[in-house]
């Protein structure tokens, strides 16, 4: 907070404005243009890019990996070039530099903003010290369908858990790096999940769905925010005016610069917008894409047009000073090295494990063994007995990375085999078996897989998909187990040995066979480097799991898209009404919804009680609940508060999460939680698309998820 206050004083200072006025006075059209254009490198500059610094025709490089490559570089800007300016250094620090924290989308299933906030800061500081002073993060995407891969780089399908998450990521990352909140806006709902397949979003869920996110990082001041490469209803939100523009800058107050994505600002020639290079540069910079990444056509072809009078100066200036702005409040002109330390590595391990085991989801925990363990349920396990592992990710040391791990280095994991076995004592026998490869065809090394499943008291199978069958580029057709994956799993099931399956995956998978079969099923996501460790310290119950989904598993793929915050219809599923919105041959239910998550230990909910029962929209709701952990162990639950506004001018979502809060019980333990809903935040966009919040009667559910909870309601009144 005093930071920001700090920065903003300094921005206002006239002083400062100045020297940045009386810069921009002296750039040539050339070197205004060259600030714009962002390039990147293979590792390290090349000595054609090199020369562009020289020259004054370069304001950022990507992709410079290491101080000592970043250092050369900048020093040209600062010696060699005639204005001197510094270079910003950017790359995708998504979840980490070198040590690799849970993918975004496993994170957000914390529902830990403050989890989020800490691997984001260790990553910014970690990225400093090697050099970096942008990040390509948060990704802030909201995401409906599963077959999208990017699906693993997000928050999930919710815009109030999207937007807690998107605002600590940047306040964590911003503590040291510039942070991009991206992809503006609407690339998550790319149809039919293909990747950078056009969207079709109306304005009001464009508001209501797909920008909170960034809003919420450009309230928490993030530097700056990538275009994406989606178009929206025929326009390309690379050049966009009314997002970039209009909301952005004008609705936001936005003071940062925005940045296209790779090559989104030729693109608009491929989207039909433009005819030729320098009209799709004309059509990005007016729209107020102020950076033009890797498509070289700011520099390139927009001189003439602005020296014709095509493209005011006026508006090349106001970009240039964007960057200007965001350099000189990175403190680039007083110290364009940043020399920097990075936090120590058992402090950036312990931060991996502890915020990995928040991240996993216990979505199926049920009795599987017989006679005297009839009645407990699978899982936790017992650190004795002979304890099979057996699958392609199980002693995976590259997968647990994710999508887009940067410089993690798969020697830096701890695969789940090694989990395990640091942590049973000597005497217990951990038998090893790969099973099959992740895609293999053949069933080949089954025989030993079943043998070690045979010998065992428990199996636990880790499958699931390799890391980049999700993330850029990575869409898929079909959310099953890939390869013989499910070939194997129904084989060690028949052995009669109790299955854990364990999974790592990008994105939901649809898990019917194993749903209905598998005694117990533990989501992993992909966890980083610590993900051995974390996942055993959640099967041995030395971490009683507590995360939840933050986005829907569906039953099956025909299903999709499929999200919790839906409206009702006029025809809502009814099983007993043919004529009502449903399937012939599945349920329109998840297998399993938003906000799920097991535990060790049980919860109940009594008493919810709303104050007041009336109240204005000007006015704060508080639900009142008591939270009762039931169970035998201590345990830490997500109390999660979800409004249905009944009436609106327009048809209102059936639920929509307003609050939450991690709980931890001791056994037996009571406690009354409180949880606020100021009625400001139940806005939503009328008829005339202004913003409103409608009298009128609000129910409020309290649970675990967003398909149980206790109800109650209130007014909200004129
Ligand atoms: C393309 C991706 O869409 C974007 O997220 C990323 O930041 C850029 N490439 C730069 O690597």
């Amino acid at each position: 907070m005093l930071r920001s206050l700090l920065l903003t004083l300094l921005l206002a200072t006239p002083a400062a404005a100045q020297n940045l006025d009386s810069l921009l006075a002296r750039m040539t059209l050339e070197e205004k243009l060259g600030q714009l254009n962002l390039l990147s490198a293979n590792g390290q500059a090349s000595p054609q890019q090199m020369q562009l610094v020289r020259a004054g025709k370069l304001g950022g490089l990507f992709n410079v990996i290491g101080a000592e490559n970043t250092t050369p570089v900048q020093r040209i800007a600062v010696t060699d070039s005639r204005l001197k300016i510094p270079l910003l250094f950017g790359l995708d620090v998504i979840h980490g530099y070198r040590t690799i924290f849970p993918i975004p989308l496993g994170e957000a299933s914390s529902f830990d903003p403050d989890a989020a906030e800490a691997t984001a800061r260790a990553a910014g500081q970690e990225a400093a010290a090697f050099g970096i002073n942008w990040t390509y993060a948060p990704m802030v995407d909201i995401a409906r369908d599963p077959r999208w891969g990017r699906i693993a780089e997000g928050s999930g399908e919710d815009p109030y858990l999207g937007s807690l998450m998107a605002a600590a990521r940047v306040r964590g990352f911003q503590q040291s790096i510039f942070a991009t909140a991206k992809h503006f806006a609407g690339y998550g709902a790319a149809e039919a999940g293909r990747e950078y397949n056009e969207t079709e979003i109306s304005q009001r869920t464009m508001r209501e769905v797909y920008l909170p996110p960034f809003k919420a990082a450009v309230d928490a001041g993030v530097a700056s925010l990538m275009s994406a490469f989606n178009d929206i209803a025929g326009v390309p939100a690379s050049g966009n005016a009314w997002l970039t523009d209009t909301v952005l800058r004008r609705e936001w107050g936005f003071k940062g610069f925005v940045v296209s994505d790779w090559t989104s600002v030729a693109e608009l020639i491929n989207h039909g917008v433009a005819g030729s290079q320098a009209e799709a540069g004309r059509r990005a910079l007016t729209a107020g894409v102020d950076m033009d990444m890797q498509s070289s056509i700011y520099v390139d072809s927009l001189a003439a047009l602005v020296r014709s009078n095509r493209i005011p100066i006026r508006v090349v200036d106001s970009a240039v000073m964007r960057i200007l702005r965001a350099k000189q409040r990175l403190g680039l002109f007083r110290d364009p090295y940043r020399a920097r330390t990075a936090p120590a590595n058992p402090e950036l391990r312990a931060t991996a494990r502890r915020v990995a085991g928040e991240s996993i989801v216990l979505l199926k925990n049920e009795p599987a063994g017989r006679g005297a363990a009839c009645c407990a349920p699978t899982l936790p396990l017992a650190k004795s007995g002979t304890i099979a592992v057996i699958g392609p990710l199980a002693d995976n040391k590259e997968e647990p990375l994710g999508p887009w791990h940067t410089q993690g280095q798969a020697a830096d994991v701890v695969t789940v085999l090694q989990g395990i076995m640091s942590k049973v004592p000597a005497a217990t026998q951990v038998v090893y078996a790969q099973g099959a490869g992740m895609e293999d065809t053949s069933t080949a090394g089954f025989a030993a897989a079943l043998a070690a499943a045979r010998q065992a008291k428990v199996a636990v199978l880790v499958l699931g998909e390799r890391g980049d069958m999700s993330g850029e580029a990575a869409s898929r057709s079909s959310l099953g187990l890939p390869g013989v994956q499910q070939e194997l799993l129904e084989a060690i099931a028949a052995t009669g040995t109790p299955v854990v399956l364990v999974l790592m995956n990008g994105r939901p998978l649809i898990l019917e066979w194993a749903s209905d079969h598998v005694p117990a099923i533990v989501e992993t996501w992909f966890l980083g480097v610590e993900a051995g460790n974390a996942t055993a310290d959640v099967l041995f119950g030395d971490v009683n799991p507590s995360g939840r989904l933050p986005v829907t598993f569906p039953r099956v793929l025909g299903q999709v898209p499929l999200y919790y915050n839906h409206r009702n219809t006029g025809r809502p599923p009814d099983v007993h009404n043919k004529y009502s919105s449903k399937y012939l041959d599945v349920p329109v239910t998840p297998r399993y919804p938003f906000g799920f998550g097991l535990s060790y230990t049980t919860f109940a909910y009594g008493n919810l009680k709303l104050s007041p029962a009336r109240a204005r929209a000007s006015d704060t709701v508080t639900a009142i609940v008591t939270v009762t952990n039931s169970g035998s162990r201590e345990g830490t639950e997500v109390v999660q508060l979800y409004v249905r506004d009944e009436v609106g001018s327009v048809s209102r979502p059936v639920r929509e999460l307003k609050a939450f809060r991690r709980v931890t019980l001791k056994p037996g333990e009571s406690r009354a939680i409180d949880l606020r809903v100021a009625l400001r935040d139940l806005w939503f966009y009328g008829l005339d698309m202004k913003p409103v919040v409608e009298p009128g009667t609000f129910r409020v559910y309290v649970g675990p998820n967003s398909a149980e909870g206790l109800e109650a309601s209130f007014e909200c009144i004129p």
